[in-house]
């Protein structure tokens, strides 16, 4: 298949684009200096030249400082840069698969979000996101809504820098004592095995909202204990007060999602975060 990759040179770009080649697909990575998705021309001449069958969105501002600080520009790259990829997707008769985030969720659950539970974003990166599915859900034909949470690759990112696992390696050696805060229970997830099961979903044709994250939760200090057991880092890991790393902008204390559709469709589960921890470790 023809399989046009948006944010190719991205953290979860570069897992995608490996793992489509790696299935046989003829890949085109489009990278921010070919494509704008906030402009319809643009991406109605990229991809029409193209003629992709699959088209695949990693796209997005998504560091929420910057988002929290340029609402408009969020929206433009969020929400209207996913309608014209829906509308670009129907005029080729594509398949659009698009990455959204569990930032749609307020976090006031307290057991694992079903794809069904009501989204209420707490921040305007979460707002935008949940803007980008609706456009994405009212427009497109043929289209899957991938939500993930919290992602490391080897890929750096190229909106943060450094990934959580990365920066604890790094503090985990510089330092004597390293602080992580414990008031946020997540799912952190290997870009490789969210690439792996998107390749499962590109051929299903079972159309929709689907949460890909790994299996179980932990919380940030429990996320930063097991990379240094893993890695035989010897620093003193202390629970950090909130207050420490101050930021203006709300986050959902609970953003743990279930792979419900995942699971009904029968695909290969997610790997467990310790498992997927564990590989990413291994392989670099
Ligand atoms: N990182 C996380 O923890 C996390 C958690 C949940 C969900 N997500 C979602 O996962 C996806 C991938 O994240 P990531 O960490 O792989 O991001 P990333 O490394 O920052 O990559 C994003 C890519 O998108 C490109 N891009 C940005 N704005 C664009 C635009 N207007 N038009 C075309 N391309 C544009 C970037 O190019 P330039 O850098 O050249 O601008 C970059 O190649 C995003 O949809 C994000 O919302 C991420």
């Amino acid at each position: 298949m023809k399989v046009a990759i948006i944010g190719a040179n991205g953290q979860l770009g570069q897992d995608m684009v490996t793992a489509f080649k790696k299935n046989g697909d003829e890949i085109f990575s489009l990278n921010h200096d070919k494509i704008s998705i906030e402009n319809l021309d643009s991406v109605s001449s990229v991809l029409c030249e193209i003629k992709p069958q699959i088209l695949v969105n990693t796209a997005a501002m998504h560091h929420v400082e910057n988002c929290e600080a340029d609402p408009e520009k969020a929206f433009r790259i969020n929400g209207i840069g996913s309608r014209n990829l829906a509308l670009a997707a129907n005029d080729l008769e594509a398949t659009l698969i698009h990455i959204s985030t569990d930032y749609v969720f307020s976090g006031s659950k307290k057991s694992p979000y079903l794809e069904e539970d009501l989204p209420a974003p707490l921040n305007v990166y979460g707002n935008t996101k949940l803007s980008g599915e609706y456009f994405i859900s009212a427009i497109a034909n043929k289209f899957y809504i991938l939500r993930v949470s919290g992602i490391y690759g080897h890929a750096p990112c190229r909106a943060k820098g450094l990934n959580f696992v990365e920066l604890m390696l790094k503090l985990g050696k510089e330092r004597d004592e390293v602080r992580v805060v414990d008031d946020e229970e997540v799912s952190p997830t290997s870009t490789e095995d969210i690439a792996a099961k998107t390749i499962q979903f590109s051929t299903l044709e079972q159309y929709g909202l689907y949460h890909l994250t790994a299996e179980g939760s932990c919380t940030w200090n429990q996320f930063a204990r097991e990379i240094f057991n893993l890695a035989g880092i010897i620093t003193k890991l202390e629970i950090a007060d909130p207050s420490e790393f101050p930021t203006k902008v709300p986050r959902p204390k609970y953003s743990v999602l279930e792979n419900a559709g995942l699971k009904k469709n029968r695909l290969k589960n997610m790997l467990h975060w310790k498992e997927g921890l564990k590989i990413y470790l291994l392989k670099k």
